[in-house]
């Protein structure tokens, strides 16, 4: 009987599972979306409810839809939305409110706060992360301030806390624990020491005794209860879902990189087993714990990636679906000196402008929507370069020598060759994209796998890595640094 690896990738807007075998490769795969809930501007939940049953759901319809028995099973791996807070109730399992989602920006003045009282370098030091109302803390502390009596009955150890992986976990198996990567971006976890930091959990005002016990991205935590499947299936691995993917990228050497080209893009680097602190407020982030040794990644994101092309689409109308952009912009041989800017909800790193808005420039009487469409797809590849100019710096300010030797690329808009090879050329290294591009869930796979001996080492996983397609840099040198020189001015006229 053909063993697997039932991989669940818990996303922001679907829930999917994904079946493995050996050899990494798919067996099949089920997704389903779940609705988003927008209170009030700036807010984003999720019904913690819909996200289990959308995930229980597509988990039971991938075994049904390929007949496969849950004693095919040997492990489950979790791959999950990070940062999104649930709080619990231990006794009847039930959600006390609705999950504040990562992009819900509404406790974004009690950071402003945090920094006026000078608390930002401290939280930066002991987490690698930016105050910001992005990470969990601040999102578990209006929880405990809003939800009548829960901080009391925190303390009396009623409610537990936890990210997705979690709260997942916890309906799955009845254990409450979160994976060192995923405890990473609570900003309430020390990642020098690796625990939960007391002086952060005085600072927000959390009960220790609502935490979960923090565990290593491969290892069993615990078994599906038997109504669920049938069997009892071991959960064996966790880990945040980028970097999950950067796993499954094989990223396992320092120096190795991934960028997924989703509605943002999410860049992160291997640093090894020691963190390098950001001078560009790019996020130091435990990458995952197999075996006792802990991976450190550096990370940064672009907001407005395949966003960008969308916005072509909507905004615009130049283009009736995305994948009409590689057509539309290959028609040009270039951008005819066109830059779009697409600072529409401002500029991350590293210019860290929230008010900076998008810009077109250049525009002249020849220039069409070819050119526009052109400059939007490689204005992704600009940022995605500036991200990792920024890391290449920090690194360098470690005097650590982590040479980037090629880039690793996945998500939807990583389809696009054009794309592909301008990232290349504006690299300078080969940018390689792989057969598997379902890397999140395979990451998860690989660290279920890894936990129940279904995979012997990481070095076994990094040899199933396979390119389905290699770009390689045709730029020159001069080409690049005349480029890239015209984007830093079309980004500085998008400033504030
Ligand atoms: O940090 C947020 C990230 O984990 C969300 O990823 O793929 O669900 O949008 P995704």
């Amino acid at each position: 009987m053909k063993k697997y690896i039932l991989a669940l990738d818990q996303g922001t807007t679907s829930s999917r599972a994904i079946l493995f075998d050996h050899q990494g490769r798919i067996l099949g795969s089920a997704a389903q979306e779940f609705p988003q809930y927008f209170p009030q501007p700036g807010w984003v939940e999720h019904d913690p409810d819909e996200i289990w049953h959308s995930q229980l759901a597509v988990a039971r319809k991938v075994l049904l839809d390929h007949h496969i028995e849950s004693n095919q099973i040997l492990a489950i791996g979790i791959a999950n939305q990070r940062e999104t807070t649930v709080v619990w109730d231990r006794a009847t399992g039930e959600a006390i409110a609705p999950a504040i989602v990562w992009q819900d920006r509404r406790t974004a003045d009690t950071c402003e706060a945090l920094r006026a009282a000078g608390k930002a370098k401290k939280i930066t030091d002991i987490t690698g992360l930016e105050l910001d109302a992005y990470f969990s803390a601040t999102k578990l502390q209006w929880l405990l301030d809003h939800v009548p009596g829960a901080r009391e009955r925190a303390r009396k150890g009623e409610l537990a806390f936890g990210t997705v992986d979690s709260w997942l976990v916890f309906k799955l198996t009845g254990e409450h624990v979160t994976d060192v990567s995923n405890a990473s971006r609570t900003m309430l976890f020390n990642i020098h020491l690796m625990r939960w930091d007391i002086d952060l959990l005085h600072l927000f005002d959390i009960p220790e005794e609502m935490l979960p016990t923090v565990v290593s991205s491969s290892e069993e935590v615990g078994t599906t209860r038997a109504s669920l499947f049938g069997a009892a299936i071991p959960v064996a691995g966790i880990a945040g879902d980028q970097q999950a993917a950067t796993f499954g990228q094989a990223c396992l050497k320092p120096g190795m990189a991934k960028n997924t080209y989703g509605t943002g893009c999410f860049m992160l680097m291997q640093l090894g087993g020691h963190p390098v602190a950001s001078h560009n407020r790019l996020l130091t982030t435990v990458g995952w714990r197999v075996d006792g040794a802990t991976g450190y990644l550096l990370e940064g994101s672009v907001f407005m990636g395949g966003a960008t092309v969308q916005w072509l689409r909507d905004g615009l109308g130049i283009i009736a679906k995305s994948s009409d952009v590689e057509a539309l912009a290959a028609s040009v041989p270039d951008s005819g000196g066109v830059f779009m800017v697409p600072a529409f909800v401002g500029l991350g790193a590293p210019h860290w402008d929230p008010y900076a808005r998008g810009s077109l420039t250049g525009l002249s009487r020849g220039s069409n929507r070819a050119h526009i469409a052109r400059a939007a797809l490689e204005a992704i590849a600009y940022q995605s370069a500036e991200l990792m100019a920024a890391m290449q710096k920090d690194v360098e300010a470690s005097h650590r020598s982590l040479p980037l030797i090629e880039m690793r690329a996945d998500g939807g808009a990583a389809r696009n060759d054009l794309l592909m090879q301008f990232q290349a050329d504006l690299l300078g290294v080969p940018v390689l994209r792989p057969q598997v591009t379902e890397t999140t869930a395979l990451g998860a796979a690989y660290l279920a796998g890894l936990a129940v001996g279904f995979w012997d080492s990481q070095e076994e996983i990094a040899a199933q890595w396979a390119c389905e397609r290699r770009f390689e840099p045709a730029m020159g040198p001069d080409q690049r640094a005349a480029l890239l020189e015209r984007w830093a001015r079309a980004v500085e006229r998008s400033k504030s």
